[in-house]
C-alpha cells in the first residue's frame, strides 16, 4: 500500500491514511487501497476494533484530492464518488467498531470519511467543516446525509452552507466528536476505549452496531422489530451463557468467544 500504514495489535486495527505532504488528502488511489484494506479487515475475526487515523500532528483527512478533481469530468467525480461510497460503507457496516481518530484537519472527505465511523474522538487542534460549496461542489462522499443526521438538518445546513470550520471543542458541543483530548493522549485513548469495548461479547456489539444503523435509516416500530429479533439471535450464542454465568458466579473475567 503506497498511502496507508497498517497496524495489528492485541485486537485493534490502527489504519493510518498516510500522504502527510498533502495532508492526507484521499486520491483515487487512496480511496482504492482503502477500500482493498477494509475488504480484508472486516473478514479478520482477530480484528475487533479498527482506529482510523492520519499521518502527523497536523491533519487527519484534508479531504479529496482538489489536484486530481479539478479536471476531472463528471463521470470521473461520478467514478471517485461511488468509490467513496463503497469504502466509506465497508467502514460503516463491518462487523468491526470503527473509531475516528481525528488528529487535526477533518474537512470534506475528512469530516465525511470520520463520520463513516462509528465514533469520533478528536484532539484539541482538531478542525471539522465541509467546504465543497466553496470550490463549487457539494459534499459527495455522504456529508449532505451522514452529517444531517448526526448534528441535525438545521446544524447540517449551515455548515454546509457557510463552508465554516469548525473547532474541536464546537464539534464536541454539536455531537460531532464524542471526546476532545490532547493530541498526544489521542491514540491512547483511543486504545483504551477499544479495550473497554473489547471486554464485551464481540457478537452482541456487533448485533447491537447493526440495529442502530439500521434502525436510524427506518421508522421507529421497524427498528423495535429489528431490535427484538436480533436480541433473540443473541440469546443463541455461547457469549451469552458465559455474560450472565460470569455475572451470577460473581466472576469479573469472562471468556467471550464472538
Ligand atoms: C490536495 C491538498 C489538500 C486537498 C491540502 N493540500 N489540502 N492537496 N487536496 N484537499 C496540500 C496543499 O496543496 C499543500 O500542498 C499542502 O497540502 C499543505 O497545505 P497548505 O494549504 O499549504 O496548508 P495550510 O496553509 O496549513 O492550510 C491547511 C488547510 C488547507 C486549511 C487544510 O490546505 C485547505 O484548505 N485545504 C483544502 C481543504 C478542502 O477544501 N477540503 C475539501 C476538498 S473537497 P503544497 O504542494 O502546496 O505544499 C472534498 C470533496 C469530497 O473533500 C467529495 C468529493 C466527491
Amino acid at each position: 500500500m503506497n498511502n496507508l500504514l497498517l497496524e495489528v495489535e492485541n485486537g485493534i486495527a490502527l489504519l493510518t491514511i498516510n500522504r502527510p505532504k498533502a495532508l492526507n488528502a484521499l486520491n483515487s488511489e487512496t480511496l482504492a487501497e482503502l477500500n482493498a484494506c477494509l475488504a480484508e479487515l472486516e473478514n479478520n475475526e482477530a480484528v475487533k476494533v479498527v482506529i482510523l487515523t492520519g499521518s502527523g500532528a497536523k491533519s487527519f483527512v484534508a479531504g479529496a484530492d482538489i489536484s486530481e478533481m479539478v479536471n476531472a469530468t463528471p463521470a470521473e467525480g461520478r467514478k471517485m464518488g461511488l468509490l467513496a461510497r463503497e469504502a466509506f460503507g465497508r467502514l460503516e457496516n463491518m462487523p468491526q467498531v470503527t473509531i475516528a481518530a481525528v488528529n487535526g484537519f477533518a474537512l470534506g472527505g475528512g469530516c465525511e470519511i470520520s463520520m463513516a465511523c462509528d465514533i469520533r474522538v478528536a484532539s484539541e487542534n482538531a478542525k471539522f467543516g465541509q467546504p465543497e460549496c466553496g470550490l463549487g461542489i457539494l459534499p459527495g462522499f455522504g456529508g449532505t446525509q451522514r452529517l444531517a443526521r448526526l448534528v441535525g438538518k438545521g446544524r447540517a445546513k449551515e455548515l454546509i452552507f457557510t463552508c465554516d470550520m469548525i473547532s474541536a471543542e464546537e464539534a464536541y458541543r454539536i455531537g460531532l466528536a464524542n471526546h476532545v483530548v490532547p493530541q498526544e493522549e489521542l491514540i491512547g485513548y483511543c486504545k483504551a476505549m477499544a479495550g473497554r469495548i473489547m471486554k464485551n461479547g464481540p457478537f452482541a456489539v456487533t448485533l447491537a452496531k447493526q440495529a442502530i444503523n439500521t434502525g436510524m435509516d427506518t421508522d421507529l416500530d421497524s427498528g423495535l422489530k429489528l431490535e427484538a429479533n436480533l436480541f433473540g439471535l443473541s440469546f443463541s450464542t455461547a457469549d451469552k451463557k458465559e455474560g450472565m454465568t460470569a455475572f451470577l458466579e460473581k466472576r469479573k473475567e469472562k471468556h467471550f468467544i464472538g
